[in-house]
């Protein structure tokens, strides 16, 4: 089967030699794991073989994308980028960047009507709603002028569209339609997005064709770097999480790498290595609740009314919702300590 390379050779071997053509990704990661350079490593391998490639950039403006990426030495002045960050007055047009601000929309809403819902989709839709039109304009005109089609698409990122907060009915509506107008495209897109919380299913995550997922965490105080593929539909991958670096030349992942973890299983198995990081985080900061929750009942502390917020963070932990585990866990902490001291101090004062 022909197959498009990801522009990172041991990301196209754990792929099996590259993304099925003609479908959108998912790109996940937390923040400076590295999505945006395996978008730009992505696009410049297309430029290499010839074919016409864009970025949509809503994140940052594209001035920055490239100033940023200078220092892997990529010559990015063929790359096209689509400004779509939602202010663009803030940056100074270059060569080969198109002029198209989200600002520039307003006028169209009223011709979807039939499908606001509320003031938030309002906001939602001409966001989704114009880069969809920015992005057919573009491939009309580009056919136009080179009778060539777009083969490689970035949109860096679909988190930043959509953070109105919108009922999740709504959400998943827009997403699905942006979704199916990116397949009728017809290029390989690569969607850029936060890392999803473990309970959450996104619509995009579910809709997408595959889903390459970066991991990084600390150890021994360096950061530590690993890709997995969680979802690659109509092809066997590797399933295992794979060690990677962000170097001089951009990233490299160690195909045939073990990702060790504090001498904790080395297999990784898939989804799973992020969720346990976070619910060890999670159970070792309930440990610390319930042995200060002991020392202020011995000193009949007045912890009565924080029982409530204890139950809350079982209900969390019950859900796989870690990260709310160890936000509720620490305030509770906090407000433990500040019992504690109290009791001590009034029974050293009555003393
Ligand atoms: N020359 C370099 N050498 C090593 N690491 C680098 C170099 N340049 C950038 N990095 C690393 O790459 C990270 C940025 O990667 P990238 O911009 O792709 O992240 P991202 O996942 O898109 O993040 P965000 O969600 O914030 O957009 C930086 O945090 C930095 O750690
Ligand atoms: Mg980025």
């Amino acid at each position: 089967m022909n197959r498009v390379s990801t522009g990172v050779e041991g990301l196209d071997k754990m792929l099996h030699g590259g993304l099925i053509p003609g479908r959108p990704y998912v790109i996940s990661g937390p923040p400076g794991s590295g999505k945006s350079i395996l978008g730009v490593h992505f696009l410049l391998e297309g430029i290499k073989n010839g074919e016409s490639v864009i970025m949509v950039a809503v994140d940052e403006p594209p001035n920055e994308i490239k100033t940023n990426m200078a220092h892997f030495g990529w010559g990015l002045d063929r790359l096209r980028i689509l400004d779509a960050t939602p202010d663009i007055r803030t940056y100074t047009k270059g060569k080969s960047i198109i002029d198209v601000g989200t600002t520039l929309d307003v006028q169209d809403m009223e011709q979807v009507g039939e499908m606001r819902k509320s003031q938030q989709l309002r906001i939602m839709e001409v966001s989704i709603h114009s880069v969809q039109k920015m992005l057919k304009q573009e491939f009309q005109d580009h056919f136009k002028v080179s009778g060539k089609r777009y083969t490689r698409v970035v949109i860096d990122s679909l988190t930043s569209l959509k953070m109105f907060g919108m009922r999740a009915e709504d959400r998943r509506i827009l997403i699905q339609s942006f979704l199916r107008f990116l397949s009728e495209l017809e290029a390989t897109t690569l969607i850029i997005t936060e890392l999803p919380r473990p309970d959450e299913l996104k619509t995009e995550f579910l809709l997408a064709r595959g889903d390459i997922r970066f991991q990084k965490w600390f150890e021994s105080n360096a950061v530590r770097r690993a890709v997995s593929i969680e979802k690659f539909r109509g092809s066997a991958f590797d399933e295992r999480f794979r060690p990677m670096v962000i170097g001089s030349r951009g990233l490299f992942v160690q195909a045939d790498g073990e990702v060790a973890l504090h001498g904790r299983r080395s297999d990784g198995v898939v989804g799973h290595f992020f969720r346990d990081i976070m619910s060890e985080e999670a159970f070792e900061i309930l440990e610390e609740i319930t042995t200060l929750w002991e020392e202020c009942e011995a000193i009949d502390a007045n912890i009565k009314d924080l029982k409530p917020r204890i139950f809350r963070a079982m209900i969390y932990l019950h859900m796989g919702r870690h990260d709310d585990v160890v936000q509720q866990s620490v305030s509770l902490l906090a407000a433990l300590r500040e019992r504690k001291e109290k009791a001590t101090m009034s029974s050293l004062i009555e003393r």
